[in-house]
């Protein structure tokens, strides 16, 4: 399982909340019956939830899986009812009880995992014809201002990463929007998907040298032999987000799949 600490989780959330489709949130909340059981898979801290609950919904019952406990204990979503479940959504069967939910969703994970795992979680959610709404999978769009000469370099290797095993088989990384929609539209969902790119702006300092860090060491573990050229470029980026001058935007998607009306799924 890939680890994520609980301070890179608080560091994204406000990116993550303001970069997201309401309109596409609104509609998957919509699409849920009175009172729901909504599954959020790999809930980390609770921030999909937050921001849900933030859009103003009717009460809801929220389950929150993540094979992190602690971060599940730390979980805060206000009045919210949530059950925790400890779960390992690694395992062939995804460890999961479907059978009291109403609706599925996810932020930040879709691109954690492989195509095999979601062909299997898009099998077992439209077999129940459940709502699913995955927000945040990346698209491996990033954009720097002003350009780098190194950017491409970078960001090629950066996306190398993206592709990384993260205990889920070869990750989807980029990809992970396009597969989501195909599968779901292959068992006659209707896909709707929202750009929710994060916009890091001149002024925020930490989140630029959080993302230059992550940049640079990702792309220094894939090609160790450019550590040289990768660390001038992170030099580079550095300077430029101390004297508040670097913007960067990295690209996501929402995607939200309803399923099909009427009785049979293809
Ligand atoms: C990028 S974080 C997103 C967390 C949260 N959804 C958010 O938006 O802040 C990915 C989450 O996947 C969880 N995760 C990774 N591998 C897992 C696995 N095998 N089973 C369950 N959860 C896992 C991590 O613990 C982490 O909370």
């Amino acid at each position: 399982m890939e680890a994520f600490a609980e301070t890179w989780l608080r560091l994204r959330e406000p990116y993550d909340h303001a970069a997201r489709s309401a309109p596409l949130a609104r509609r998957f909340l919509a699409a849920l019956p009175a009172l729901p059981c909504v599954l959020d898979l790999a809930a980390g801290a609770g921030s999909n939830v937050r921001y849900l609950a933030s859009l103003g919904m009717h009460p809801a019952n929220w389950v929150l899986a993540d094979a992190d406990r602690t971060l599940l204990a730390s979980a805060d979503v206000g009045t919210a009812r949530v059950e925790r479940w400890a779960v390992d959504l690694a395992r062939p069967d995804l460890g999961l009880d479907l059978s009291r939910i109403d609706g599925v969703t996810a932020a930040a994970f879709g691109d954690l995992v492989s195509a095999a795992w979601l062909a299997r979680f898009a099998r077992r959610v439209a077999r129940r014809r459940l709502p699913v709404f995955m927000a945040l999978s990346v698209d491996g769009r990033a954009m720097w201002t002003p350009e780098d000469a190194d950017d491409l370099l970078v960001q090629r290797l950066f996306r190398r990463d993206q592709s990384r095993d993260k205990g889920f088989g070869p990750a989807l990384g980029g990809g992970a929007p396009w597969r989501l929609a195909s599968l779901f539209r292959g068992y006659g969902y209707r896909v709707h998907m929202g750009c929710s790119d994060w916009r890091i702006g001149p002024q925020d300092r930490t989140m630029h040298d959080r993302m230059i860090d992550g940049f640079a060491a990702a792309a220094t573990a894939a090609a160790p032999e450019a550590r040289n050229t990768i660390a001038g470029w992170s030099d580079r980026r550095r300077a430029q987000a101390a004297d508040g001058l670097l913007r960067l935007s990295v690209g996501h998607r929402d995607c939200l799949a309803l399923p099909p009306l009427g009785s049979s799924l293809r």
